[in-house]
């Protein structure tokens, strides 16, 4: 038998205190997840990794940056491959990004003065809900003596954020405002990218549609920034439309990564972060915790790293598996089916350590994370009891509320304000 998980599963923080205002309802801390918004891989094999997302799972190029590749010295560079050179963001959806590839050696030599060096999870990254909840709450993170990396603004991608270590040095990125990409596919032109800041930014920021003013009256091209390039030839009926592949990814997460420290992991994204304990898992006596922020199931799961020899993985992966959900159950089972004509291997995880789902299967990418494809992950309902409806009479409403328990839970509004 198992030892449980030590740790708290209430909110905790600043509620004794009077709590945190976020949006006039009082919270435990400053900021609340909303979501997964992206995540990133160090890629040892980027060639294959691109195929295996792009041209396999239909992932599509927003934009390739050179920035960061071209700070390793001349000699290094040189033995960078044209695709190691960049760095990839890619996305199925309307957000700027959702999954980047970063080369391996690129990100070692960025890392090796914060100690990230190695790591093969590039960044862990959840949306908040809008730019006051990231600098709150990197300035409550910090106060807690955790180890924040930065805050700023990215580009692209244009969102605001700050970046934190968990307590096994996974890095955690908090962020508001992801650029949002319409019906002509375009992102940001490259001359909007000046916005790009790496120290907390002073409240308030002008919106983005002031800065796209801005852009528009100094006479950059609105439409001069990165356009897709045509997938390959559509020749699927899927329910009603023609595809270029019998499926389509519609959502990302949950984040599956391996810990050394169980406990303290789960006490830190439960106090830190705020996510509560959904559930325990156990298989041949290594443990795990599935933790949520909202009404889904689980967006994060905890494994101990013993797991990782035990499922056939190398030693060098911070992550076990990264979900995605396809649009319903027929294009789950046709998407295996395509990713395993193209060679993927689809591996057997024990049911026992992925509940919450009805049907679930995992492939093993190029560098031998798992990508866990469902269509359906349970959504849990709060457990007290509906909150005391008040109606009508707002002049008399209090300024500061008290949070219903799935508070800010559920679909997002995904991109800034305004
Ligand atoms: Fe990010």
């Amino acid at each position: 038998m198992s030892a449980p998980i030590q740790s708290a599963t209430e909110p905790v923080g600043d509620v004794d205190a009077g709590g945190c205002d976020v949006g006039g309802v009082r919270l435990p801390r400053p900021f609340k997840v909303r979501r997964l918004g992206h995540f990133g891989y160090n890629c040892e094999h980027l060639d294959a990794m691109l195929d295996f997302y792009i041209g396999g799972l239909g992932f599509i190029i927003s934009d390739q940056s050179g920035t960061m590749p071209a700070r390793l010295p001349a000699e290094e560079q040189a033995t960078l491959s044209p695709n190691e050179k960049l760095l990839h963001f890619t996305r199925f959806g309307s957000d700027h990004h959702q999954l980047v590839f970063i080369n391996q050696k690129v990100w070692d030599w960025v890392g090796k003065d914060n100690g990230s060096a190695g790591a093969s999870i590039n960044q862990i990254t959840w949306q908040v809900g809008s730019l006051a909840e990231v600098v709150n709450g990197a300035e409550w993170i910090w106060g807690r003596g955790e180890r924040l990396l930065r805050s700023g603004r990215d580009m692209p991608g244009s969102n605001w954020h700050t970046y934190l270590f968990d307590t096994e040095g996974h890095i955690n990125e908090l962020f508001y405002g992801m650029e949002q990409i319409g019906w002509d596919g375009l992102s940001k032109p490259r001359e909007m990218w000046s916005g790009v800041m790496s120290e907390r930014p002073e409240l308030p920021q002008p919106s983005e549609a002031r800065e796209i003013d801005t852009a528009r009256n100094t006479g950059i091209q609105l439409a001069s920034g990165h356009q897709p390039t045509p997938d390959a030839q559509p020749t699927y009926p899927v329910d009603g439309i023609v595809m270029a592949r019998p499926f389509k990814i519609v959502g990302l997460g949950p984040v599956s990564i391996f810990v050394e420290d169980l406990d303290r992991a789960v006490r830190f994204y439960n106090e830190v972060l705020g996510f509560n304990l959904r559930t325990e898992v156990s298989w041949r006596g290594h443990r795990g915790a599935l933790l949520s922020s909202g009404t889904e199931h689980h967006s994060l799961a905890l494994y101990e790293a013993g797991l990782r020899t035990e499922l056939g993985m190398s030693g060098r992966l911070d992550s076990m598996s990264l979900g995605f959900r396809l649009a319903n159950y027929r294009h789950l089972r046709a998407a295996v089916r395509f990713m395993k004509d193209r060679g993927a291997e689809e591996v057997s995880v024990p049911a026992s350590l992925v509940p919450g789902f009805d049907y679930v299967t995992h492939l093993r990418d190029p560098d031998g994370n798992l990508a866990q494809l469902y269509y359906y992950q349970r959504t849990c309902a709060p457990v007290d009891p509906d909150p005391h409806t008040v109606s009508g009479d707002a002049a008399q409403w209090p300024e500061l509320i008290d949070a219903p328990q799935d508070v800010y839970g559920g679909e997002q509004f995904l991109g800034p304000w305004e």
